[in-house]
């Protein structure tokens, strides 16, 4: 990700500054909204190091997260939200309760992966309370298939260990 940071972050607009946003429907998450955009405003390339600190501080980019950050930036709603939309880190809505990422990189594919994949992504369709995702490389390889569990590195994941380990997740 560091590598690309700079690569679309877009260039600041010239000429007027754009609209004022309208009144968000959460203030006190606009003021920190606010707060993370103008504290981060001074950093080359600011809007991909604010996007990551909004996620991690609300879990993710709301719609009225967008024109705050436009604003404080003076780029236009568009460029933030193109930006928002090309990476899937800077999700859109609430994220469940729990995570599943799975490794689905050659090392693992070659140890099973597929099958901890398939069989997760079968238990967890449709839970409100359960994500599964996919990363590709945990640098875990010799121990895999890797994945993690509410961000734990977990090594040698079969469908049987993955259920036990998230036994207490609600469905
Ligand atoms: S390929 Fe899965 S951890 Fe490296």
């Amino acid at each position: 990700m560091t590598g690309t940071t700079e690569r679309w972050t877009p260039v600041r607009q010239r000429g007027p500054s754009p609209a004022p946003a309208p009144a968000p429907a959460d203030p006190e998450r606009a003021a920190s909204v606010r707060s993370i955009a103008e504290e981060l405003s001074g950093v080359r390339g600011p809007l991909l190091p604010i996007l990551h600190e909004v996620v991690e501080t609300h879990g993710f980019v709301h719609d009225d997260d967008v024109p705050v950050i436009a604003e404080v930036l003076n780029l236009s709603r568009a460029d933030v939200l193109g930006v928002v939309s090309f990476y899937h880190d800077f999700r859109r809505t609430p994220p469940a309760a729990h995570r599943v990422a799975l490794c689905r990189a050659e090392a693992c594919q070659a140890r099973g992966a597929e099958a901890t994949y398939a069989s997760a992504a079968d238990r967890w369709a449709g839970s409100t309370e359960v994500e599964v995702g996919e990363v590709f490389c945990l640098g875990n390889c010799a121990l895999g298939p890797s994945g993690t569990l509410d961000g734990t590195l977990h090594a040698r994941l079969t469908p049987d260990r993955l259920d036990a380990l998230t036994e207490e997740w609600a469905r």
